[in-house]
């Protein structure tokens, strides 16, 4: 048989869960995707890395099909996002979760009825049953009384908690985190990150977590992969990451002014 002619294999184990390959993407004169490569393993977690406007939250928006690349291909399960049928695209986010940096909560539903929703729109479960999934996922990010609250009477922090909770609800095998622990106090931020953790460890997830913060990326990360210039400037195990001496990566860091002492010019 031509290989050719052969559908897209969906479930093959070789394939990367998530791959862009040669991504473009420009905003008018803006480039913030040249080129950007990436692969993501099943069951592995991805942190991505990168200055403030350096293209993440545009990446991960590629995944979900919410923007179209110019050239290049994000390919999901080894299916092209920007050539699935309507049918492929719903089906294939009825099976990822969306942590949105802000939240991305409707304003005139409480928060256990924003948690609840893709229950409600994609399932056929009782009320009940959707009611008690709901107040798992919230008690999952310790808002376990926040059903009843509106968006507008809530903190930041705990925007962040819910749009967690909603990303969870219909336990998905993709999850892509945009900046899951901003806003978050450190105690919070660590249970969030364990559980994160715990997600891909237990449930296979597969991952993409943009965060700013070390501390994050070292419980969560399996590999880190750093945005520049519209490109990977690396990807890598956490710990190579953390041990680069990659000049960008320095600077990124403040760590580009090496004490006297360590510096063979002084
Ligand atoms: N829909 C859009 N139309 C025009 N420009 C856009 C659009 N979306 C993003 N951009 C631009 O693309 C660049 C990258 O945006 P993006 O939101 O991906 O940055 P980021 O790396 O997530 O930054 P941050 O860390 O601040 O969240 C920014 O300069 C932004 O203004
Ligand atoms: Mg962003």
């Amino acid at each position: 048989m031509d290989e050719s002619t052969e559908p897209p294999s969906a479930a093959a184990s070789d394939v990367p869960v998530i791959r862009f390959d040669d991504l473009h993407k420009s905003f008018g004169k803006q480039h913030v995707l040249a080129g950007l490569n990436l692969d993501v393993e099943r069951g592995k977690t991805l942190a991505i890395m990168g200055a403030s406007g350096s293209g993440k939250s545009v990446t991960l928006r590629h995944i979900i099909g919410l923007m179209k690349p110019d050239s290049g291909r994000v390919l999901v399960e080894g299916v092209e996002v920007a050539k699935m049928t309507r049918e492929q695209l719903s089906e294939m986010r009825k099976g990822m979760g969306y942590v949105f940096q802000d939240g991305a909560l409707i304003n005139w539903l409480s928060i256990g009825e924003n948690v609840a929703l893709p229950l409600r729109e994609n399932t056929n479960l009782s009320d009940k049953e959707i009611r008690e999934r709901a107040q798992h996922k919230l008690e999952l990010v310790h808002v376990p009384d926040a059903w009843n609250k509106m968006p507008s009477e809530i903190s930041g922090g705990m925007r962040k908690r819910i749009g967690i909770a909603r990303a969870l609800i219909t336990d998905p095998d993709i999850i892509l985190y945009d900046e899951p622990n901003a806003g978050l106090d450190p105690e919070i931020a660590r249970s969030i990150n364990a559980t994160i953790r715990h997600l891909a460890d237990t449930l296979e997830v597969t991952s993409i977590v943009v965060e700013h913060r070390i501390e994050c990326i070292r419980v969560v990360a399996d590999e880190v992969l750093f945005l520049h210039e519209g490109k990977s400037l690396i990807q890598t195990a956490t710990a190579d990451f953390f041990a680069s001496q990659h000049p960008r990566l320095l600077r990124f860091f403040g760590q580009d002014s090496l004490p006297p002492s360590a510096n063979p010019h002084s």
